[in-house]
This record gives C-alpha cells, sequence and structure tokens, in this order.
C-alpha cells in the first residue's frame, strides 16, 4: 500500500506512550476498515501487554536464531536468507481482533551483524507498507527507531507529562529530529498525559513551540486497568480521554 501512514511515540520515559499508543490502536482498530499495524519497539514488551497481547516470538528471537546459525557456519545463502527472515518475521505477527502487532524484542548484544540488521529493517518496511496505519511505541529516543524499526515516520508524536522533565525532554527531541537526521519525518505535534487543569496546559504552551494534538486528563480507569494488567483496549467506550484520542486522531487525519 504506497499510502501507508506511520505514527511514531517518542517521551521521556513512563509519560504514557504506551497507554498513548494502545488507546490509539483501540480506536484505530474500531474506527474504520483500515489495516492496523501495532509496533511494540520497547525492550520491556509493554505495549503487547497494554494490548492484552502475549508475544510469541520478537524480531530480536529471529535475529539471534540466525546469528546463531551464521555462527555454527550453517547460514543459509542470501536469498533463502532473506526467504527465511520473511517468513519468521510474518510467523511472528500476532494477529487480534482489528489490528496485528509486531514486537521488535532486546536491543542488539555485541557484534555487529549490519546485513541480518538492515535485512530485517528492510522487512519491517516491506511489511508495515501492507498495512494502512502503523503505530510504533518506542522507547525515549527517536533513535532508537531510527536504528531498530523504520527510518521515516508520518507523524512524530512526542507525549509528555506536565512535569518540566517531561517537557524538557520532549522539546529536545523535537529539537534533535529537526534536523531529519535522526528520523524523517512529515508531521510532529505533542500530547499532553496526566493533565489537571487548563491552566497547566496555557502554561505550558508558554514553554514550547511544538503544536499540541490533545491532552488527556489524569484518569483512574487507566490507572486501574494497568493495576490488575488488564488490557486498555477494555476501556469504555464513555470514558472522556477516549474522545480526546479520537480528536488527536483526527488532527493527525488518520481517522475521519
Ligand atoms: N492518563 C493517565 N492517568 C493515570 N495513569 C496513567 C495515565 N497514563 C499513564 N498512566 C500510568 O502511568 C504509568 C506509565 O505509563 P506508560 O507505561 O504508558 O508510560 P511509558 O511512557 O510507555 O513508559 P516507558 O517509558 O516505561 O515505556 C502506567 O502505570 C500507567 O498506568
Ligand atoms: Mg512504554
Amino acid at each position: 500500500m504506497a499510502d501507508t501512514k506511520i505514527v511514531a511515540m517518542c517521551g521521556k520515559g513512563g509519560v504514557g506512550k504506551t497507554s498513548i499508543s494502545a488507546l490509539m490502536i483501540k480506536k484505530l482498530s474500531e474506527s474504520n476498515s483500515n489495516k492496523i499495524l501495532a509496533i511494540d519497539a520497547d525492550p520491556a514488551v509493554g505495549l503487547a501487554t497494554s494490548l492484552g497481547i502475549q508475544v510469541r516470538k520478537t524480531v530480536d528471537d529471529i535475529r539471534k536464531d540466525l546469528i546463531v546459525k551464521i555462527r555454527k557456519g550453517d547460514s543459509p545463502g542470501n536469498r533463502d536468507t532473506l526467504k527465511l527472515l520473511d517468513y519468521e518475521v510474518f510467523d511472528a505477527l500476532e494477529e487480534h481482533d482489528g489490528f496485528a502487532l509486531l514486537a521488535i524484542g532486546r536491543p542488539e548484544d555485541e557484534g555487529c551483524f549490519c546485513r541480518v540488521n538492515s535485512l530485517l529493517k528492510e522487512i519491517i518496511g516491506d511489511l508495515a507498507h501492507r498495512f494502512d496505519i502503523v503505530v510504533i511505541d518506542g522507547e525515549a529516543g527517536i533513535e532508537q527507531i531510527n536504528r531498530r524499526v523504520m527510518k521515516t515516520v508520518d507523524h512524530l508524536v512526542l507525549v509528555s507529562d506536565t512535569s518540566a522533565k517531561g517537557l524538557g525532554v520532549a522539546n529536545t527531541i523535537a529539537l534533535v529530529a529537526s534536523d531529519k537526521k535522526a528520523v524523517d519525518f512529515k508531521s510532529m505535534g505533542l500530547v499532553l498525559n496526566r493533565v489537571r487543569s487548563e491552566a497547566e496546559v496555557r502554561d505550558i504552551r508558554g514553554r514550547t513551540d511544538l503544536e499540541i494534538y490533545g491532552w488527556l486528563t489524569d484518569d483512574d480507569t487507566i490507572r486501574d486497568l494497568d493495576f490488575r494488567g488488564e488490557s486498555l483496549t477494555a476501556m469504555p467506550e464513555s470514558s472522556p480521554n477516549l474522545g480526546i484520542i479520537s480528536d488527536i486522531l483526527k488532527k493527525m487525519n488518520l481517522v475521519a
């Protein structure tokens, strides 16, 4: 599909990237007939957990298996390697109601298997383009998304809570990202999380040049679902924060 839209989440640790990714995927998978891919690029596979999915195999498991073969000297030939990796990545996809999920797993171990890494990135890229919308839940930085998942994204979503530290990290990522070397993106915006009052948002507007896509409030339902280790797809439709997620998706032209 030529017009795949790729959304990537970045921001300081613990600000709500995974929760917001999960809620976006819930909304996207309900709202239209688009094919949705969730990519869990957090080594702790938090997104899978927040979507109630148990991951059988990560991209890094595939990578490690192949490296063991290469080290033993029984690596398949070039063309067979590509075929094998392609099959394995496809097999690692977890199909769910209205979306599929791919988990990337742990960062690379020592030793550069650059060819394996770049083949895998190519395969992830090809796979992503079979979907209409891809949501990538990353670690804090964007370098890791570039290095391990995707070079080009459409929407870079910087997530922050209302803390000065969270906003500082979002502003720094925006600055690093703006030279487009770290990651190539078409638009960038800020989503605030755990907001307690509009006054906080007004204040934050004065401390960032970023467009604010929207803000979620501090939410006991998110907290309780996470407390019980339950999927955020169980958020009730009446939840105000789900409405806010829909508005943010509209702002990014991902839903009508
Ligand atoms: N709007 C909210 N209201 C209440 N609790 C929230 C909200 N958003 C997130 N949380 C809680 O904050 C914690 C961190 O959220 P989350 O895991 O989504 O952040 P993260 O940015 O993905 O963290 P990490 O950097 O570790 O991956 C979780 O326990 C979650 O339940
Ligand atoms: Mg997370």
